[in-house]
């Protein structure tokens, strides 16, 4: 989804920006573009496609120290030249990027064609550069406060004015923002990728809030105008992990590290003696946690099907009545909050604007949530009531992969101490304790049978259509798995329900729908074994996604990938990993941006 980033500093703004860009193309876009001002010039270069082709145009020797940059992923006009940011006003002395949607933008448009205003663009962006100049009367930030008291949605808004050299006013409401304090330098950007090669202290701006920064300094304050005291973050993330290394894709280098990720999750979180899980973040005494008769998880994508699996868990072992609910439905429904609920969101991004809507709504209504999230620092996060963090690492593919398996970890310990607290008893949590920590050995297993994944990929990438079918806690795994073959290989697939293709979707099946069985060694196996025969007996193709040495899974089936054994409730770690690479292999066979699919967005910050 859109980044943004701006810079004030001795060096030249357009290298900074450029590379900012970079660093932000994994977030999803189609269109970018600069302003960089030089004495009482601003000069703007805005292309469509890859941050390359901006490149290609952007003079090499341009100059000046200040400016704003934009990946923009189209929401209002079509994807062109002209809808990139940023946009300018009338004048040409003022530019501005925008993140996020302004709802409003036909009245205010209306108005201020009538007023004079020339309007170049199709998109809501460009009332803003209008509406700044239409208020600005020599004090930038002024002008920028009364223009976002008339926007209606969500903002995350860089400015620049031509009078005001080595200045950036930014606002936000909704959309990231976070400012990066340097040596001699400042820079604000949507996330802090933007500017790790430049610096580790950051601010994280907040909703309602104003910046003002030039190269030395920066003040935050609120539309009442009163200063806000900052608190100045640590970013603790390393430049190197958000390079490639030798992988050739980020999904790929992702998929391996879950290897790491996963432990990582664990790290510290384990009281072995007590058999039960260690979750400071939580900011709830046991008591409260005692006190705790349902839970509902929020999530979206990757992470909703990661809520599912939960969910399924957190009864079955906790016995804790729970449910998993999409963010954006949860959300306009009206939920009902009541007590003794306790609510998680999930988010690797920790920006999801749909969750993040979703928890401010629950919380408006005393709920309690609590985040589950990879980027530390970001807004769900800091939203939350309490949570755990992933500490998967940077996840820059747009494809989930690493958060989905450290998702499961996080939330794996608070089953375990949740059940611990009620009626698991300590051998059985001792078994749940070595059972994850045995997960790491078996991925590693499922890696290195690699190419035989590969090449079903080779076999099966060509065919139009896929069912993925699980059953239990792996149906949520079967819907993640068409999902991930969706959004990188733009192959059609729906996970589904092993039981329940009897009631539609088996009217799908012929010799070019093949259909990927998830079969665990657990209690539904046999169950699912049936369904195996249903499709052969109508000329389908099958794939058996089966634990090692299951001979007669395999015989049935056209093609089988075997993983370890290991107890029921960790095979969704197990039967995941395949199908990640499964969709990447298809992804590459078929020639796809593999990192970053079409349309696709890695935060997506608008509704
Ligand atoms: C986007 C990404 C998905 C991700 C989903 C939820 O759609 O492309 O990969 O699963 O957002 O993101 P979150 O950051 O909230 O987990």
């Amino acid at each position: 989804m859109c980044g943004i980033i701006g810079y004030c500093g001795p060096r030249e703004a357009s290298e900074v920006l450029l590379a900012g860009l970079k660093r932000l193309e994994y977030r999803g876009y189609d269109s970018s573009g600069i302003s960089v001002g030089f004495r009482d010039n601003l000069q703007v270069y805005k292309k469509k496609g890859k941050i390359q082709a901006l490149l290609d145009v952007v003079p090499e020797s341009l100059k000046g120290n200040w400016g704003i940059g934009h990946t923009r992923w189209a929401t209002h006009g079509g994807v062109n030249d002209t809808n990139a940011h940023p946009h300018c006003d009338c004048t040409g002395k003022i530019a501005i990027c925008h993140n996020g949607i302004i709802e409003n933008y036909v009245g205010l448009k209306d108005r201020l064609t009538d007023e004079g205003h020339r309007f170049l663009t199709e998109t809501d962006s460009e009332v803003i550069a209008h509406l700044v100049e239409s208020f600005y009367e020599g004090d930038l930030e002024a002008a920028v406060k009364s223009t976002v008291t008339l926007l209606k949605g969500t903002y995350g808004i860089l400015t620049m004015h031509t009078d005001h050299p080595d200045e950036i006013i930014g606002a936000r409401n909704g959309s990231p923002m976070v400012l990066g304090i340097g040596d001699g330098e400042m820079l604000i950007a949507s996330d802090v990728s933007a500017m790790i090669a430049h610096t580790k202290q950051v601010v994280y701006v907040e909703d309602g809030e104003v910046v003002r920064m030039d190269s030395g300094s920066y003040a935050v304050t609120d539309m009442r105008n009163r200063s806000v005291d900052k608190k100045v973050d640590s970013i603790s993330w390393e430049l190197e992990e958000m390079e490639k290394g030798d992988y050739p894709h980020f999904m790929l280098k992702e998929i391996h590290e879950q290897i790491d990720s996963v432990p990582r999750a664990i790290g510290g979180r384990i009281d072995e003696d007590q058999a039960t899980a260690v979750l400071g973040g939580l900011n709830m005494s046991e008591m409260e946690l005692l006190g705790v008769k349902r839970i509902v998880i929020i999530a979206a994508g990757t992470s909703y099907y990661a809520g599912c699996v939960v969910a399924y868990l957190l009864e079955s072992l906790a016995r804790i009545p729970a449910v998993t609910e999409l963010a954006s439905e949860l959300r306009y429904r009206n939920p009902i909050v009541e007590e003794g609920t306790l609510y998680f969101a999930m988010s690797q991004s920790g920006e999801t604007l749909d969750t993040l809507m979703a928890i401010r709504e629950l919380q408006r209504k005393g709920g309690r949530v609590l985040g589950i999230c990879n980027v530390v620092g970001s807004t769900i996060a800091r939203e939350s009531d309490g949570g755990v963090y992933i500490h998967s690492g940077p996840e820059i593919a747009v494809a989930s992969t690493k958060a989905f398996t450290s998702q499961l970890t996080a939330m794996y310990l608070f089953i375990l101490k949740m059940a611990r607290m009620r009626h698991m008893a300590w051998p059985e949590g001792k078994r749940f304790i070595s059972g994850l920590l045995g997960i790491r050995k078996h991925i590693g297993r499922i890696l290195e049978g690699e190419n035989s994944i590969r090449e079903l990929a080779v076999k099966y990438h060509k065919f139009g259509n896929f069912l993925f079918l699980g059953r239990g806690i792996n149906y949520p795994v079967a819907m993640e798995g068409a999902l991930k073959l969706k959004e990188i290989a733009y192959i059609h697939a729906e996970g589904y329900s092993a039981a329940e293709i009897k009631h539609g979707p088996i009217a799908l099946i012929n010799d070019q729908t093949p259909s990927l069985f998830i079969v665990p060694d657990d209690h539904l196996r046999d169950k699912v074994i049936s369904n195996m025969k249903e499709i052969k007996a109508r000329k389908g193709l099958v794939i058996a996604l089966c634990v090692e040495g299951d001979e007669y899974a395999a015989e049935i089936a056209d093609d089988v990938l075997y993983v370890p054994n290991c107890d029921e409730e960790f095979s969704p770690f197990l039967m995941v990993v395949p199908l990640q690479l499964f969709a990447y292999y298809c992804a590459l066979e078929l020639g796809c941006d593999v990192d970053q699919p079409r349309n696709l967005a890695k935060s997506v910050t608008v509704e």
